[in-house]
């Protein structure tokens, strides 16, 4: 088993390396209630595309639990694209991975409709350029039944943990552009896009599950 830090930063953790297939401490403790909380609401054979894949965790948990899914993973890190491509070969429902970065504009260009867009803590490890796309592509890709489901930290004003301001620090600390986001930025941004917040899921290690429908017009 061979354990070494990313050559780019992209995670604030060590993976662990057994072939092609990373795994992800943090996924570990959190693939089953996240796959609890998204199954419910993705519709029967959804077509799914995730944005930061990473080692492609995510995806195996669910597709494990609801084989009538097709789920698309991505990334723009080629060893996390390996990693999920290892995975597709052996879970049913997971696709062959696609080089995504939502930061570049047009990146929804060529991609086909999704029923959801799922995307694990990505939006606090990048600029906010990249939540930016990321909403920005969701309205392009996503059909009128279409779900967005984020997880990851979130700051919540006076109710945030201290855990969360904590984290914000030390990612500012490696990348001045990252940090832990606010709750009513992120809102605002989706619903700038047409999208409105739906539900909020409060998740162990205070994470959220975010859970966006299009707005009604
Ligand atoms: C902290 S990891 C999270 C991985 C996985 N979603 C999880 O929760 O275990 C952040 C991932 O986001 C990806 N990422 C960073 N910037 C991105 C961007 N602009 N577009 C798409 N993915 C990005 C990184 O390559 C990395 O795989």
């Amino acid at each position: 088993m061979d354990k070494r830090p990313p050559e780019k930063p992209i995670a604030m953790e060590l993976r662990e390396t057994v072939d092609e297939k990373l795994y992800s401490p943090s996924a570990a403790r959190n693939s089953a209630v996240i796959a609890d909380v998204l199954s419910p609401v993705l519709a029967s054979q959804a077509r799914v595309l995730e944005i930061g894949s990473g080692t492609g965790e995510h995806a195996e948990a669910v597709c494990s639990v609801r084989p009538d899914i097709k789920w698309t993973p991505s990334d723009p890190d080629e060893l996390s694209r390996r990693s999920q491509a290892a995975r597709a070969r052996e879970t049913g429902g997971v696709q062959a991975p696609l080089e995504l970065d939502v930061s570049v504009p047009g990146w929804t260009q060529d991609l086909p409709e999704f029923d959801a867009l799922v995307c694990c803590n990505v939006i606090h490890i990048s600029p906010w350029t990249a939540a930016e796309g990321l909403a920005r592509g969701a309205a392009d890709i996503l059909g009128t039944e279409g779900r967005i489901f984020l997880y990851g930290p979130f700051l919540e004003g006076a109710d945030t943990a201290p855990s969360n301001l904590e984290f914000d620090t030390s990612l500012k600390a490696r990348n001045p552009q990252w940090g832990v986001r606010a709750l009513q930025d992120v809102t605002q941004l989706f619903a700038h896009n047409g999208f409105h917040l739906e539900k909020r899921i409060a998740m162990p290690a205070n994470n959220l599950s975010l859970i966006f429908s299009r707005a009604q017009r």
